[in-house]
């Protein structure tokens, strides 16, 4: 993971957001809602403008920040988000509202291991964001991966959650060793898989960027 110094500096030199997405930023602050750090943002966002996927399925919606970031990057694709939280799935409903994004992007509400069919109505995918609860990545990837297009990529954040899965120490509490032990087993699955190209970018919380072998 890059350092507070450094990460703080790449912040200080990313261009103002519009105003309503400053006021989702605020609004996650304030209310606890976990939303992308900047920094890895930004990345997400570029890998968005590269492939500028027709379709992108999104696991963990939370407020729409970062669905509705992608829709504003990319102006020719369609995103679905799943969440789980009703309060959360209304919120991103009105954000979406207020940018007039309902054209292009679809919120599903429910469990994203329960809405294999709904989400397959809109497959296949050409991107993924992966950003939901860490202890399911490997199901959510092996359920959606199913669902991708030749070429897609997939991206998965918290693969690093802030620096305790590169760590031996500091793992104090059973949850926590619990979780770690989760998200390392994905990683060294997902670098293994023999169908996609990975690697671990250490922006945010850790990126995992998985490209299907065509
Ligand atoms: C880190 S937040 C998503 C942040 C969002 N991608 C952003 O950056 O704006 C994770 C969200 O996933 C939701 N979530 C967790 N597990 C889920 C599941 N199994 N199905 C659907 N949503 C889930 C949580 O309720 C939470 O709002």
């Amino acid at each position: 993971m890059v350092s507070n110094e450094v990460n703080q500096y790449i912040e200080k030199l990313i261009p103002a957001r519009s105003e309503h997405v400053l006021k989702m930023e605020q609004y996650a602050k304030q209310h606890d809602v976990p939303i992308m750090e900047l920094s890895g943002m930004e990345t997400l966002l570029t890998y968005v403008r590269l492939k500028k996927p027709a379709r992108i399925l999104e696991v963990g919606t939370a407020i729409g920040y970062s669905a509705i970031r992608m829709a504003l990057a990319s102006e020719a694709s369609e995103i679905v988000s799943i969440e789980r939280d009703e309060e959360r799935y209304n919120i991103a409903k009105e954000n979406v509202n207020v940018l007039d994004l309902t054209n292009r992007i679809t919120l599903l509400l429910g469990d994203a291991n329960e809405l294999q069919s709904q989400v397959e109505h809109y497959a296949p995918y050409d991107f993924m964001f992966i950003d939901a609860a860490k202890g399911q990545y490997q199901h959510f990837f092996d359920h959606y991966s199913t669902m991708l297009s030749k070429d897609g990529i997939i991206i998965t954040d918290n693969v690093l959650f802030r620096g305790y899965v590169a760590e031996e120490k500091g793992l104090e509490s059973r949850r926590l060793r619990s979780l770690v032990k989760k998200i390392r087993s994905f990683n060294e699955y997902i670098m293994q898989h023999p169908d996609y190209y990975s690697s671990i970018l250490p922006v945010g919380d850790g990126m995992m960027v998985s490209v299907r072998k065509s």
